[in-house]
């Protein structure tokens, strides 16, 4: 029987889940909408945007995206926030990440409005997250990793978790996130980061590895205990030598080595990313419900 946690799967299931959210409100008269803002010409956020925003549109949602010149000034875009924000056809609000240099990511994402923050990025939610107040909304990547180890049945009370990468979109939500104790969390878990002195032996023995430090394929075999769950969120680009001049998408796990060890193991891609896009659809069709009352 194969191993490997199937993203695009368990993915399915959530969307299916919230279309008849949708639904429901639509019925109401409510139609969910969720705005996206992408700043400057990133190719990988271009992509990105662009996939969420098709999925919205399947789901029933009304979406639509605003895109600014890399060169606008800050006070524009927050501006467009705070229009954003008092308008009450608009329930959720995403500035896709990275931003261009000269704009300040915390005064942005502290400027969308907590109830419309749908990527759990304000203060407000990052601290209700902290608190395990559950009325505040959970960054999608560690919250799409959450719901793809407790639909696979991934036993997870009192589990030794080793997250590898202090970012705060991926890294330190999944430890505020496991550390809870809630009937699905309840780990011990370890952040690893660039100043950490033994990764490989943290990794060693951990019930499960998490992988979200953007650094190609840097989860070897035999930094996996035989019986782990591995989870790889890595996305990098690299060079491809059966490609010249081309690039690759590797994760930061070798996915090679690492599988025959692993009881399970997330593909890339395949694994995280589909689960990112359920769960900013849930968290936005959520935010649409709590306005409907
Ligand atoms: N860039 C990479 N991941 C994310 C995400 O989850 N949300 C936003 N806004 N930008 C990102």
């Amino acid at each position: 029987m194969s191993n490997l946690i199937d993203g695009r799967a368990i993915a399915a299931q959530v969307h299916a889940e919230t279309a008849s959210r949708v639904a429901h409100l639509r019925a109401r008269g409510i139609q969910p909408g969720l705005m996206f803002i992408r700043v400057g010409e990133d190719p990988a956020s271009q992509v990105y945007v662009g996939m969420k925003e098709k999925k919205a549109a399947e789901l029933g949602f009304r979406s639509e995206t605003r895109v600014l010149p890399a060169h606008t000034p800050q006070e524009a875009l927050l501006q467009l926030l705070r229009q954003l924000n008092s308008d009450p056809t608009w329930h959720g609000i995403l500035v896709q990440a990275p931003l261009p240099r000269g704009i300040d990511a915390p005064t942005v994402y502290g400027t969308v409005a907590p109830s419309k923050d749908v990527d759990g990025f304000h203060p407000v939610n990052v601290g209700k997250l902290s608190l395990g107040d559950p009325s505040g909304f959970v960054p999608c990547t560690p919250g799409g990793i959450l719901e793809l180890l407790v639909r696979s049945q991934v036993p997870l009370d009192g589990a030794e978790v080793v997250i590898l990468g202090r970012g705060n979109i991926v890294g330190k939500p999944m430890a505020a996130i496991l550390v809870q104790k809630t009937a699905h969390t309840n780990c011990t878990v370890t952040l690893c980061h660039s100043g950490t002195r033994d990764v490989a032996a943290h990794c060693r023995r951990a019930d499960i590895v998490i992988a979200a430090m953007g650094v190609p394929e840097f989860v070897r075999g035999d930094m996996v205990r035989p019986g782990a769950v591995v989870v790889d969120v890595g996305v990098n680009r690299i060079p491809d030598p059966a490609n010249p001049g081309r690039q690759r998408l590797v994760g930061d796990v070798a996915f090679a080595e690492c599988q025959p060890r692993a009881s399970r193991i997330t593909p890339n891609p395949g694994g995280v990313g589909p689960m990112t896009i359920a769960m900013l659809l849930a968290n936005t069709v959520r935010a649409a419900e709590q306005t409907a009352g």
